[in-house]
C-alpha cells in the first residue's frame, strides 16, 4: 500500500461546467469534488440529463471546466496547452464508447494498433501488440475483418482491446454495455472487469443499470448539478 495507495489518477476540486441556452449559461455541474485512486473503479449515475457524460468528458480532456482545479496524474490540466492535454489523453486515457467508435474504413487490427501508431509506435510492433490484445478479448481470429461485418458484443470486444492495448492509467467508458442485449452485456463488463483488475487500471463507467454499478467499488450519483457519493468499499 503506502505510497501507491495515495496516488490519485484524478483530483478534482470545485470543478464547474456551464453551457449556454438561449444566451443565458446555465450550470451543469457545480462545485465538484472527486478524487479516484490507482486501480478504483468507480460508476456515475444519475437521471438523464444530470450530468453524467459532461463529468466524464472533463475527466477525459474532451471537455474543460469553467472552474475549479483538476489534476489528472498529479499534473494540472487548466494549465496545460492544447497540444500538452492532447499528449496526456494519448498516453493515458482509453475511452469505450456505447456505439463502439470504430473507424469503419479500418480492419479490426488497424483500429486496435491506431492508440499506438498515435503514440509513434512502429507498425510491425503496433499490430503485434494489437494482435495479443485481441487474442485477450476473443477477437483474434477476426483481425482483418471490417467492423462492419461484426455483431455488437464483437464491436465491444474490438473496442475495449483498442482502449487497452497502450496501459492506460484511466479507462472511461459511457454506457459500454447500452447497445447489447442482457447476455452479451453481462460477458463484456465481465472482460472489461478482469482486464481492469490484470492491467490495475482506474475504471470509470457511466451508467443507468443499476447492475453494472454495484460491480464498481464506489458509486456517486449526478444530482442538481452536484457528485454525491452513493457507496465506497475498499477494492
Ligand atoms: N455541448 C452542449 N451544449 C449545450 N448544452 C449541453 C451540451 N452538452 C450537454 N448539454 C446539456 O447539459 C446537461 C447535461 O447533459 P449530459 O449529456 O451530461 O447528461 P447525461 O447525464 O449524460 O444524460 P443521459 O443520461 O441522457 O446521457 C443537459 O441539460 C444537456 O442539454
Ligand atoms: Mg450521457
Amino acid at each position: 500500500m503506502g505510497v501507491l495507495a495515495d496516488v490519485k489518477i484524478i483530483s478534482m476540486k470545485g470543478v464547474g461546467k456551464c453551457y449556454s441556452h438561449n444566451r443565458a449559461l446555465i450550470p451543469v455541474i457545480r462545485n465538484v469534488d472527486f478524487e479516484l485512486g490507482v486501480g478504483d473503479t468507480c460508476a456515475i449515475i444519475g437521471p438523464s440529463g444530470s450530468g453524467k457524460s459532461t463529468l466524464l468528458n472533463l475527466i477525459g480532456l474532451l471537455d474543460f471546466a469553467d472552474e475549479g482545479e483538476y489534476l489528472l496524474m498529479g499534473q494540472p490540466v487548466c494549465a496545460m496547452h492544447s497540444d500538452e492535454l492532447a499528449a496526456l489523453r494519448k498516453m493515458h486515457i482509453g475511452f469505450v464508447f456505447q456505439n463502439f467508435n470504430l473507424i469503419p474504413r479500418l480492419s479490426v487490427i488497424k483500429n486496435v494498433a491506431l492508440p499506438l501508431r498515435y503514440r509513434g509506435i512502429d507498425r510491425n510492433q503496433s499490430m503485434a501488440q494489437a494482435l495479443q490484445m485481441l487474442q485477450r478479448v476473443g477477437m483474434a481470429q477476426r483481425a482483418h475483418s471490417m467492423p462492419a461485418d461484426l455483431s455488437g458484443g464483437q464491436k465491444q470486444r474490438v473496442a475495449i482491446a483498442r482502449a487497452l492495448v497502450g496501459q492506460p492509467s484511466l479507462i472511461l467508458t459511457d454506457e459500454p454495455t447500452g447497445s447489447l442485449d442482457g447476455q452479451t452485456a453481462s460477458a463484456i463488463l465481465e472482460l472489461l472487469l478482469s482486464i481492469q483488475q490484470e492491467q490495475r487500471v482506474t475504471l470509470v463507467v457511466v451508467t443507468h443499470d443499476h447492475q453494472v454499478a454495484q460491480l464498481m467499488h464506489r458509486q456517486v450519483m449526478v444530482h442538481g448539478g452536484r457528485v454525491e457519493e452513493v457507496r465506497k468499499c475498499e477494492p
